[in-house]
Formats: structure tokens, C-alpha cells, sequence
């Protein structure tokens, strides 16, 4: 996820820029970039790859009176991470730095290329500042120009702005994406996409909202909405830098189940279309030739792929199967030209579906990541990416990358059904509007996780848990097993809701812990005998389900039932924050469960 970072005053602008980019690295990035507008002069410098590239370029450079300057680490989602890509955007007479996306920066982009723009990037963020420098030259207003052209843009955005037009200044709109601004006794003003990047300077700060706008000079913080001057809301800023990075939760897990809405949107920004879905990434021989899609993973990435088999051939019609890279690697697998390889990770290093996505590019297999991390060695290797945009995943245990990676592929499977035509105008309009509504349905409430806290103390013994769920829930059960098992250190499975009577029904007594994932869209009578079975042998039930079910020892209700992936995504997150309480309870590290490593780069 990208970082925005300014600041107005006399001291160092570089080194602050520079200090305050590095507070925000946890975030992940590819490349980072400042400009610096000191005595009407702009300065401008970028790099790809860590912040020390950019500090080894500006090492010579130094500001030596009052000044402003931006910077902004980028996590790229439009373009490839290259210089030119990087942030701070150029016109002819300012920068730009932005997080988020630009929904109509294509049309915008036309329109100021029919006009004689030249754009030297592939940004969506270039747009911005052409605009701003076309409203400048009709308007002959810097404010107003950047007014209008806050107006003009849709999508999100946290955008800095710093102009030779105005060069005391520093613009700032706000929507959708993070944005603090924040001032120190002496006056200085900073900026940050996140507290961590203020933390130790500001004092004070304002925690922007959706539609803000405004300046910052010398004479303070100029705030608007709705074109009406807004009163400053100041903040004491306390806190230390590792709890701002946990944005105040207790561990990156919880924080990274509660952005999941967050990034959620970012996954699907750009993407979903009125009335279609949109991968720039894919060109249009992407499916030519394709009668078969087969998914390669490991852990958490393969319990995505495979609910996602269901979606590809239900939706797009296409016969999909599913493999365990360490499996597929040795049995010898027999591939088709016809298959399009497809292999999930969201560390893009794992050393078993790399070696999975070697082989299939040996048998001549046309290959596509589904990956969270940009230029990673499966990236790199693919014939084709498509970004999961969830940001840096601290938390050993997956969540959010396994939220953004099912949103892909559902987005994914919509496309292909599109391609071959074997989804009605009708039906495509109802999954983008259920798509639309996913960032909702995840939002953690504060009496859920309440909730949720209170029944973890009746499941820290037993002798095991089954989770138990069927079509696409089951998948869901296999990867509510998997966070368990991973952070409680309690033996838990996945299974088929129907398959617990060939065998596993057996464990069944009051110590055996079901948790039943029990939809109302999907097979909900199936499901509910399956369950009925379990509770005639004494298996605590902890039912989750939109609908009561009586014979349930405990019952989480959920909310979004409009649709199948609705009651997905949010039964998702109950598990998540299921397996979270249990391991506080239980004393275990959250965010670095014992034996475990974030990436696994060995086989
Ligand atoms: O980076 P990858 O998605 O390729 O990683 C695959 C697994 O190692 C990973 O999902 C692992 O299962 C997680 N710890 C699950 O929470």
C-alpha cells in the first residue's frame, strides 16, 4: 500500500521527508519519491527498490531555508514499479504525490491527451496534476484550480500537491484513502497517510475526512468541504510508533482483519465497471485458446483457489481443478496447452508453487499470479498478474490477502464468464452489485467482536474442532481450520459438511467442537442435517448462520445474506476473529505463532 508523506518549515525537508517515508515502510512498497520546493525551485528525485536507492540519490542534497516538499512511497496497482511510475507525478509547474485510485483517470487521461498533454507514466495519478495545471491556465487561480480539479476526479484518493504557482504552499484533498495533517508547537506542518509518519513530530494533528480539501502555508491549515471553510478539529497526538502501525489494534492480525474492507475496496477499484468487470492487466488474446484453468497453491492461497474453482465453473463454465504445489510438483502431472495455469501466493516467493509455475511454463502453459506482491519471483515469472492490492501483511496468519485473493478470482471468473458469454446482462449486474457491497459486509462491529471474545473462553480444550461447511463453504471451513490451528495451536480441521459421516463422526461427543458454517444461500437444508447429526451425538455446536438454528449450543447471526459471497466474506471474518481470540486467551504469540514463517522459500 502506498505511503504520502509532506511538510512546510525550516528545517530539514529532505531528511524529514525521508525519516517520515521510512515510518511508513511497514506499509510494503516498490518505490519512493519526494519533491522539495525551496526559494521557488523544485527539486525532484526518485527510486525504485528500498528507501536507501532514494537516499543514496539525494545524499548531496540539502534545503537551507523555508520550504515544502511531498513524498510518497508506492506500492504499484497501475503500471509496473519503474522510475517513471514512482511518485511525485510531474506537470510543467508542479508535483503531485496520491494514494488510492482514480476511477476515471482513462477518460481524463483522453481528454488531456486530445488537448496536447504528453504523459510520461502509466499512473492513473499523472492525471491529476495535467488537470490541475489545465484548470490553472484557464482559471489563473491556484486554489480554485485545485477545487475543480478535486471535482472532476472519481474513485479514492489522499492527494499533496505543491505547485511554482503558489510555491508557498502545500494543496490537500482527502477521499476514501487515509490522510493526517498535524502541526508542532513552532508551527511546522506535516502530513502522513498514517500517524506512524507523524509520531514524534506533530504535536497535534487532524484526522481528515472523505471530501476535506484545502492548503497549508506558513500561516496554518486552511480546511474545506463543500466549498465551505471547516472548523480544525486538533487531536493530541500521542502513541508510539509500533502501536501506530498497528493503527491501535493489539496485533497486525486484528488490524489486518479490520482493513479488510479497506483493501477489499482497493482490490476492486478500477475493476468493477457498471456494467462489466475491467482487468487492464489481461490483454484481449488473454483467453484464447483456454478451455481449462487450473490452480496451483500453498496453504491459505490454496484454500482460495480452491473456493474460487467453484465460482470458475459455476459462473465462467470452465472445468477447473485445484492442486497442492507440493503435490503437483512430484506426481508427475500430466498438462494441456489448453489449461491456463494459475497459481495464487501472496508472498509470490513460496518455493513450492514457484516450482509448480516452472513446470508449467516448461509444458508450454499460458500462466497467470494471482499475487499481493509486485516484481516477487512469481510475478516476475508469470506470463500474466493480477495484484490482490491488500498491502504488506505483517500477521503470520493470513487474512486479508485471502479476502483480496477470492475478490480476485470472483472478479476473475465474471470476466472469463463474460468473455464466453455464459452470463446474462442480469446476472452480471447482480454479482457486481453484490461485489460492491463486500467492503460492508466485512466491517468489523464493535458488539460482534465483542461477542465473539466472550464465547472464546468455552473453546480453549476439547479434544478438537471440526469446521464444517459445504460447496464454497467448505473451502472456507478448511481455511477457518487453518487460522485456528495455526495461532491456538489446537488440533482443527476442514471438512465437507456431508463427508463427516463416512468416518470423522465417529469423534463426535461433547468435547468435539463444530463450528458450522451454515449459509442461507447455499444448501442450507444440506447443511443443517449435516449439523443435526453432529448435535444427536453431544458435538458442541457453534453455529454461524443468518438463520436461528435451535439445536446450536452457541449461534453467531449474521447479517448479509443477499447473496452467496456476502454470507461468505463475512462468515470469513468471524472465523478470523475466532481464531484471534482463542490465541490471546490461550497466551500465544498472534502475529508470530510458534514454528511458522511469513514466507516459506524453502521446500
Ligand atoms: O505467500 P503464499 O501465499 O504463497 O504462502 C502460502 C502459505 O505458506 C501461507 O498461505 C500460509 O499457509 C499462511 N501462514 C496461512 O495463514
Amino acid at each position: 500500500m502506498c505511503g504520502i508523506v509532506g511538510y512546510i518549515g525550516k528545517d530539514a525537508i529532505k531528511d524529514i521527508l525521508v525519516d517520515g517515508l521510512r515510518e511508513l515502510e511497514y506499509r510494503g512498497y516498490d518505490s519512493a519519491g519526494i519533491a522539495i520546493l525551496e526559494e521557488d525551485e523544485i527539486q525532484s528525485f526518485k527510486a525504485i527498490g528500498k528507501l536507501k536507492n532514494l537516499e543514496e540519490k539525494t545524499k548531496d542534497f540539502s534545503t537551507h531555508h523555508f520550504g515544502l516538499g511531498i513524498g510518497h512511497t508506492r506500492w504499484a496497482t497501475h503500471g509496473k514499479p519503474t522510475e517513471l511510475n514512482a511518485h511525485p507525478h510531474l506537470g510543467e509547474f508542479s508535483y503531485v504525490v496520491h494514494n488510492g485510485i482514480i476511477e476515471n483517470y482513462q477518460e481524463l487521461k483522453k481528454e488531456l491527451q486530445a488537448s496536447g498533454v504528453h504523459f510520461l507514466s502509466q499512473t492513473d495519478t499523472e492525471v491529476i496534476v495535467h488537470l490541475f495545471e489545465k484548470n490553472y491556465k484557464e482559471i489563473n487561480d491556484p486554489m480554485a484550480a485545485f477545487e475543480k480539479t478535486v471535482e472532476t476526479l472519481e474513485g479514492a484518493y489522499a492527494i499533496l500537491l505543491i505547485t511554482k504557482a503558489d510555491p508557498q504552499k502545500i494543496y490537500f484533498a482527502k477521499n476514501g484513502s487515509p490522510m493526517i495533517v498535524g502541526n508542532d508547537a513552532k508551527g511546522d506542518i506535516y502530513f502522513g497517510s498514517s500517524d506512524a509518519a507523524l509520531i514524534g513530530k506533530a504535536t497535534e494533528v487532524i484526522y481528515l475526512a472523505d471530501g476535506d480539501y484545502g492548503y497549508t502555508s506558513a500561516d496554518g491549515i486552511f480546511l474545506y468541504h463543500d466549498k465551505e471553510k471547516k472548523g480544525l478539529n486538533k487531536k493530541p497526538l500521542i502513541g508510539d510508533k509500533v502501536s501506530a502501525q498497528k493503527n491501535g489494534h493489539r496485533f497486525f492480525m486484528e488490524k489486518e482483519i479490520y482493513e479488510q474492507s479497506e483493501v477489499l475496496g482497493d482490490t476492486i477499484m478500477g475493476r468493477v465497471l457498471d456494467d462489466q468487470i475491467k482487468f487492464d492487466e489481461l490483454d484481449a488474446n488473454f483467453f484464447d485458446g483456454i478451455s481449462e484453468i487450473k490452480i496451483c497453491a500453498c496453504g491459505t492461497s490454496y484454500n482460495s483457489g480452491l473456493a474460487c474453482s467453484y465460482l470458475f465453473e459455476r459462473q465462467a463454465k470452465i472445468k477447473s481443478s485445484v492442486e497442492i504445489a507440493s503435490e503437483f510438483r512430484y506426481k508427475e502431472p500430466l498438462m494441456s496447452k489448453d489449461t491456463l495455469f494459475v497459481v495464487i501466493s501472496q508472498s509470490g516467493e513460496t518455493a513450492d508453487t514457484l516450482e509448480a509455475l516452472k513446470m508449467a511454463k516448461k509444458a508450454g502453459l499460458k500462466t497467470l499470479a494471482i499475487c499481493n506482491v509486485d516484481n516477487s519471483s512469481i510475478v516476475r515469472l508469470s506470463d500474466y498478474t493480477l495484484l490482490t492490492r491488500a498491502g504488506i501483511e505483517k500477521g503470520v496468519a493470513s487474512t486479508k490477502a485471502f479476502a483480496t485473493q477470492v475478490m480476485v478470482m470472483w472478479m476473475l471468473s465474471l470476466y472469463i464468464a463474460q468473455h464466453k458469454k455464459t452470463i446474462s446482462e442480469k446476472a452480471l449486474q447482480d454479482e457486481i452489485d453484490a461485489i460492491r457491497h463486500i467492503p460492508t459486509t466485512v466491517m468489523v462491529e464493535d458488539a460482534l467482536h465483542e461477542k465473539i471474545k466472550r464465547l472464546s473462553k468455552r473453546y480453549l480444550h476439547g479434544h478438537g474442532f471440526f469446521f464444517i461447511g459445504r460447496d464454497l463453504f467448505f473451502p472456507l471451513a478448511l481455511e477457518g481450520a487453518l487460522k485456528l490451528k495455526e495461532i491456538s495451536y489446537l488440533h482443527a480441521e476442514g471438512y465437507p459438511a456431508g463427508e463427516m459421516k463416512h468416518g470423522p463422526i465417529a469423534l463426535a461427543d461433547s468435547e468435539l467442537f463444530t463450528i458450522a458454517l451454515m449459509p442461507k444461500n447455499v444448501h442450507y437444508d444440506k447443511i443443517k442435517s449435516n449439523v443435526e447429526e453432529l448435535s444427536a451425538r453431544d458435538s458442541t455446536i457453534l453455529a454461524i448462520s443468518p438463520l436461528a438454528f435451535d439445536l446450536a449450543d452457541d449461534f453467531i447471526k449474521t447479517q448479509h445474506d443477499n447473496h452467496p459471497m456476502s454470507e461468505f466474506f463475512e462468515m470469513m471474518v468471524i472465523t478470523q476473529i475466532l481464531a484471534l481470540e482463542i490465541s490471546v486467551r490461550l497466551g500465544n504469540d498472534v502475529d508470530m505463532p510458534r514454528n511458522l514463517a511469513k514466507s516459506v522459500t524453502v521446500e
